[in-house]
This record gives C-alpha cells, sequence and structure tokens, in this order.
C-alpha cells in the first residue's frame, strides 16, 4: 500500500512545514500548495479511477481526511497569527483593548440655525410656509417694488454692497439684499392670496463692522395676505410668537415706526424677560426690548404686483435673527456668530 504511505509522508512533511510559517503570506502559500488545484493530494484524488475498488475506497476517505485536516489547520493558524499580532502589538504598548474607546467629537448646531428653526416651526404650526429666496438681488426686488424709488431718502436706511457698476446713465441694479423683504413680492408675483409664508435668509449691509454691527446677519421675513387681514390679526399672530419664542407670560408693545413698504407701520417690542419690564442693563432700563419691524402691506406695493388693494389687504414683518441669541445669553459681541472661533460655537 504505496499510496497510504505517501500519504502520510505528505501529512508529516506538510504539518511540519506549518510550523515554520509565521505571517500571513507564508500561509497563503502553504495554503495553495497544499490545497490548492496542484496539490499533491488533488494528484492522488486523480489518480483514484485507476485504482481496485477496496483501495480506492480506502485511499478517497483518507485524502478526504487529510483535506479536512489541513483545512483545519489552515483556520487554526490564521487565529494564533492574528492572536500573536495583537499581543505583540500589547508588548509594544501599542493597544490596549482594555482602554475604555475615545469619543467621538460630536457636531452641534450654530446657534443662529437653531433660532431660525425655532421661528419657523413655531410660523409652521400657525400655517404659515417657509420658502427661500436669492441673496444676490435687483435694485426692483430689493428696493422699487418695496416703494422705495431711486433716490428716496429711505434708501439710506440700508446700506447696500451694489455688486456692479453704474452704468452710463449712472444707475446700478445687482446688489446684495439688505433685507429679506424683496421676497415679499417675489411670492406675491408668482401666487395668488391666501399667503402666509416666513422668508428666512442671509441679508447683506455694507457697514462698517462693531460689536454690534456686521456685514451679513440673518432675517426672517413674514408675510400674509387675503380678503379682510387686518391690524389686529397682526398684532394677535406676532403677539402669539412672542410668547411662543419668549415664554407665555410676555407681554407685547406696539409703536409706531417707518418703513416705505408699509402703512401703518410698526416696532414690536416684548417686556424685558430678565427684569420682566423694571429696567435692567439688557433692555437699557426701559424694560422694553425691540425685536421686530412690521406693518399692513402698503397699497402701492400690492398695485406693484397686480394685486387691487381694495379687496386684498396683508400685514408683513422682519426680524433680525442674532439678536434674539444675542439677548438670551448675554452675547457681547455679533462678530462671534460668524467668527468661526470653536470655543464659541462650541457652547450652544
Ligand atoms: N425689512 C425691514 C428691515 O430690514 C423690516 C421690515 C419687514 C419692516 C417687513 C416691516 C415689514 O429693516
Amino acid at each position: 500500500m504505496d499510496i497510504k504511505k505517501d500519504l502520510e509522508e505528505l501529512k508529516n512533511r506538510a504539518l511540519e512545514q506549518l510550523k515554520d510559517v509565521d505571517d500571513d503570506q507564508g500561509l497563503e502559500k502553504w495554503r495553495v500548495f497544499y490545497l490548492g488545484k496542484k496539490s499533491p493530494l488533488n494528484q492522488v484524488l486523480r489518480g483514484l479511477a485507476s485504482l481496485p475498488i477496496e483501495e480506492r475506497r480506502l485511499v478517497g476517505a483518507m485524502s478526504n481526511d487529510l483535506k479536512l485536516l489541513f483545512e483545519s489547520n489552515v483556520e487554526q493558524k490564521r487565529l494564533s497569527l492574528y492572536s500573536s499580532a495583537v499581543t505583540t502589538l500589547q508588548e509594544k504598548g501599542r493597544l490596549d483593548v482594555t482602554l475604555p474607546g475615545r469619543p467621538v467629537a460630536q457636531g452641534r448646531l450654530h446657534p443662529t440655525t437653531r433660532i431660525v428653526r425655532q421661528i419657523c416651526d413655531i410660523f409652521s404650526a400657525m400655517g404659515f410656509q417657509v420658502v427661500e429666496g436669492p441673496e444676490v438681488e435687483t435694485d426692483y426686488y430689493n428696493f422699487e417694488a418695496l416703494n422705495i424709488p431711486k433716490d428716496h431718502p429711505a434708501r439710506d436706511m440700508w446700506d447696500t454692497f451694489w455688486i456692479d457698476r453704474k452704468d452710463e446713465n449712472g444707475e446700478r441694479t445687482t446688489l446684495l439684499r439688505t433685507h429679506t423683504s424683496p421676497m415679499q413680492i417675489r411670492v406675491m408675483e408668482k401666487t395668488t392670496p391666501p399667503i402666509r409664508v416666513v422668508v428666512p435668509g442671509k441679508v447683506y449691509r455694507y457697514e462698517a463692522t462693531d460689536a454690534t454691527h456686521e456685514s451679513m446677519f440673518y432675517q426672517v421675513e413674514g408675510l400674509a395676505v387675503d380678503k379682510g387681514v387686518t391690524f389686529g390679526d397682526l398684532k394677535g399672530c406676532l403677539y402669539e410668537f412672542a410668547r411662543r419664542l419668549f415664554g407665555p407670560e410676555r407681554k407685547a408693545r406696539f409703536r409706531c415706526d417707518y418703513f416705505p413698504f408699509v402703512e401703518p407701520g410698526v416696532e414690536m417690542a416684548i417686556d424685558c424677560f430678565v427684569c420682566a419690564g423694571k429696567g435692567c442693563r439688557l433692555c437699557s432700563n426701559t424694560g422694553w426690548i425691540e425685536i421686530l419691524g412690521a406693518g399692513m402691506v402698503h397699497p402701492d406695493v400690492l398695485r406693484h404686483v397686480n394685486y387691487d388693494p381694495d379687496v386684498y389687504t396683508g400685514f408683513a414683518f422682519g426680524m433680525g435673527v442674532e439678536r434674539i441669541p444675542i439677548l438670551r445669553y448675554g452675547i457681547e459681541d455679533i462678530r462671534l456668530f460668524y467668527g468661526n472661533d470653536l470655543r464659541f460655537l462650541r457652547q450652544f
């Protein structure tokens, strides 16, 4: 029985060689040699057919056993190579599997994003749709259609970043929007009443920056237009908004203010949430904090978008977003918002 002896020898040789294997490549070579297509074992199996029947059975069974033995040895060797690699790393002091994992730094929302979302959520719950618009605007939407013609002194209320140069007529048409109000026009142009929208977004002012002025900040605009919308609707809606954002005990105050695109125009204040109206540093001892501008949409603005002011009325409002966290958290410098200093941003 030569073949039996051959198989026995093959087994001893193979296992002896496997002992010397000390890395993954070596193991793979061994596996290909002893278990691959051209392995001695396969050659034996291929020769089986020419053997007498009893011998064929015996040799067949032996070769299969050997194949299984080789396979299980490969797996064992693989495991032992892996665990000795880990031990080596441990001994070198590089890996201590008992250490707690390193925490992954958690991201968070920018304070402006959080307030914008809160504001939009409150108005969404009241049936307002959230829409956005372009930051590069035209003179028409930013001023003209909002009842602020060229050379109108009210243009001084918004120091403007112009994008194009004056043309031969001395006129410029493209600018960075100075407020979100141009979206009032864009929305009215595209839809028919009833309209209820809020528009969050960036606005730009050509100003020297200091602790209370940034050249870019966020506003949220609001617009509601329908038959029979009244100043009472404006007050009720904005009062409810203030109570939802600043707490149910807040009081609101409306005083006359001027914006060319509303009539009458108002400024809305809430009683100071630090001193509840008694007077403190936050409210400059007035007891009141101004939070937004608003008013009834000017009839001329409605005419600009071909709405009949005898049929439709509406109210609009606009508020600065950063002002809210500035008041709430006592932030002393608005430039911190977009200075990208993580020590500031991580506090929220
Ligand atoms: N757009 C005005 C501003 O930026 C705010 C405002 C909006 C006032 C809507 C009234 C109505 O100052």
